[in-house]
């Protein structure tokens, strides 16, 4: 979680940070602080909440410090407040540090560091570091963080800046992303790339135990052992700038109306002669034939896109599919068999639980294949296999275009598993991909009719508690509906499998206690309905997201979401949208920060 941001050049250091750090907001925004050295003296500013807020004290500052580092905070060790804001320094203030991770021996190393006289301000893990650098400092700047750097256990980024060497900025990589910009006569870095893309394309990722050293005019790279590595220079294409608001208020309404394009894109470049096509698969097919069942690990919304797909892949390949929270795989000591195959999902690619489940499965000999949309991150680069879904950025916290990119992903991918077990037809293959290339036009018919979601919002906007249901591939729909719900709005929303309410639930129901009912038309839509019947006798306000058309099942309800006819495979890409939309203006109603919901950050970098 947290963004780090560094600057070396001819610019105002302040604006270059503050600018970088809006960009890396996303990652957390509990407290923002810089760290710049001007004329060789060091000055630490942080304040508690955003980065306007520290822009706005800086302002008055006006700082002509042309070099720095900054911090955007979503706080693990410590309260939310200045005090526990980075940069934090050693006791001189004369060292300065910014950190995403976390240091697990911190308590170990701060007793030691106590003992020998050194006096902590904050109650964060991040202290111990420019302490510990500055015990060192004999050793020169460099050799003192890689010492500092070989006491400390867990994972972290880091950057340094000091008043013993203000020419330079060092940074470290071990298990959090860190990337370097490269420019004329300056130089930057960032945990991602969305934060240089104002001021460069041309970028260097540290690998994993790499350390650079960055000044002006040269960048370094070292590895773990202390040797130089060439950098591999990338270049960023134009996609991954698109990064700006346009004409919407909110990144999450921009990204809702991405959708269509985002299915369009991928039925571009993934059907191809009428089967999907990856080219980029380095697995051979003879090897994905033969596994025998797959085990999806991911979280929260990339969760719920791999319980859509376990219906795919059991239906479309006839493979046994099993869907795990990443939190809970990584230590369940999970039975894997060698034909098992791993297959992890990741918006950001950098979620810490699904990088160790990642790792869990490679320290059991078997293949992961992972979708990511953030092309090499930590997942990507850590599987055997990444297959990139195309989303382009997501920056609303509330993951929307990305959800339905992997299950976009997923559904490809069980067409694809199906045909080379040779249990699909060629002309049902085609027919499926036929209907997915139509569905980018009633996505767009959904999302020319927002009225019914707007006046729905208006309705449910006071309730205290909610409830989502749905049967089949609806049921990920109803449990990703609950959490867009809770996520942006507060409100507590909780999603079921239809048939379980009688079995719980149905006592929370109150008159007039909203129940969105997921019920395209499919086998199940009856027995969903009936379900819905029994809610709505017991007093609640219940919303069908229901098939243009079906007025049997829309008589039920007291306010109906309706969607174009699909396929029932492809309804989940087409009933999520309404709920999408519904979570989005019940927050706008309520008042809520939709992009930032408070708590939360949109990569989830510790465990
Ligand atoms: O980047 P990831 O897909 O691995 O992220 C997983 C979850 O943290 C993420 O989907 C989260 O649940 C979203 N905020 C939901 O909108």
């Amino acid at each position: 979680m947290c963004g780090i941001m560094g600057y070396t050049g001819s610019k105002r250091a302040a604006t270059v940070l503050l600018d970088g750090l809006a960009r890396l907001e996303y990652r957390g925004y509990d407290s923002a602080g810089v760290a710049l050295l001007e004329d060789g003296t060091l000055f630490v500013r942080k304040r508690a909440g955003r980065v306007s807020e520290l822009a706005e004290s800086l302002a008055a500052e006006g700082f002509a410090a042309d070099m720095g580092i900054g911090h955007t905070r979503w706080a693990t060790h410590g309260r939310p407040t200045e005090r526990n804001a980075h940069p934090h320094t050693d006791g001189t203030g004369s060292i300065a540090v910014v950190h995403n991770g976390i240091i697990e021996n911190h308590e170990e190393l701060r007793a030691k560091l106590e003992a020998v006289g050194c006096r902590f301000v904050s109650d964060t893990d991040t202290e111990v570091i420019p302490h510990l650098i500055a015990e060192n400092l004999h050793l020169g700047i460099e050799d003192a963080v890689r010492a500092a750097c070989a006491a400390l256990e867990g994972a972290y980024a880091i950057a340094v800046v000091s008043e013993a060497a203000p020419d330079r900025m060092i940074a470290v990589r071990k298990g959090s992303p860190l990337v370097i910009g490269l420019g004329e006569g300056e130089q930057f870095l960032a945990s991602s790339v969305d934060a240089l893309l104002p001021f460069t394309r041309r970028v260097v990722y540290l690998e994993d135990g790499e350390w650079a050293v960055l000044t002006r005019d040269s960048v370094e790279i070292f590895n773990r052992d202390g040797n130089p590595v060439e950098p591999d220079v990338k270049t960023l294409d134009a996609a991954a700038a698109d990064v700006e608001l346009g004409p919407y208020p909110h990144y999450m309404l921009k990204e809702i109306h991405e959708q269509p394009g985002v299915v369009r894109r991928m039925s571009a470049e993934r059907i191809r002669d009428g089967r999907p096509v990856f080219d980029e698969m380095t697995l051979p097919n003879s090897e994905l034939a033969a596994v025998e069942r797959v085990v999806v690990q991911a979280c929260g919304t990339s969760w719920h896109a791999g319980l859509v797909g376990k219906y795919y892949l059991e239906r479309l390949a006839g493979v046994h599919t099993d869907v795990e929270i990443s939190s809970e795989f990584r230590y369940c000591d999970p039975v894997l068999d060698p034909k098992t195959l791993v297959l992890s999902i990741s918006q950001s690619g950098e979620t810490a639980d699904v990088l160790e489940g990642v790792r869990l499965a490679k320290g059991r000999a078997l293949r992961t294949l992972s979708i990511v949309n953030v092309e090499r991150s930590s997942i990507a680069r850590e599987s055997h296999q990444a297959l990139y879904m195309g989303a382009g950025v997501e920056i609303g916290v509330a993951s929307t275009k990305a959800f339905t990119a992997e299950v976009g992903m997923l559904f490809l991918l069980a067409l694809h598993l199906g045909r080379i077990r040779w249990r699909l037809r060629p002309e049902f293959v085609a027919e499926q991909l036929d209907a997915f290339r139509m569905l980018p036009t009633a996505m767009e018919r959904l999302l020319s009719s927002p009225d019914d979601a707007d006046r729905i919002a208006a309705g449910i906007k006071d309730a205290h508690s909610m409830f989502f249901i749905g049967r089949g591939p609806s049921y990920p729909i109803a449990l990703e509906g609950a959490l867009k719900m809770k996520e942006i709005s507060y409100i507590h929303a909780a999603g079921y499998p239809a048939g379980e309410l009688k079995h719980g639930p149905l006592a929370l129901i109150e008159d007039g206690t909203p129940v969105v009912v997921v019920c395209p038309r499919d086998g199940v839509t009856a027995k969903t309905v009936s379900n819905a019947q029994e809610a709505r006798s017991r007093g609640a306000f219940v919303i069908g997201v229901v098939q243009e058309g079906d007025d049997e099942a829309a008589s039920v309800f007291d306010e109906v979401l309706a969607i174009p006819a699909a396929p029932e495979m492809l309804s989940p890409l087409l009933t999520v949208i309404p709920l999408q939309l519904l979570a989005y203006r019940t927050a706008v109603l309520r008042g809520c920060n939709v992009d930032k919901p408070r708590n939360l950050a949109k990569s989830v970098t510790v465990e």
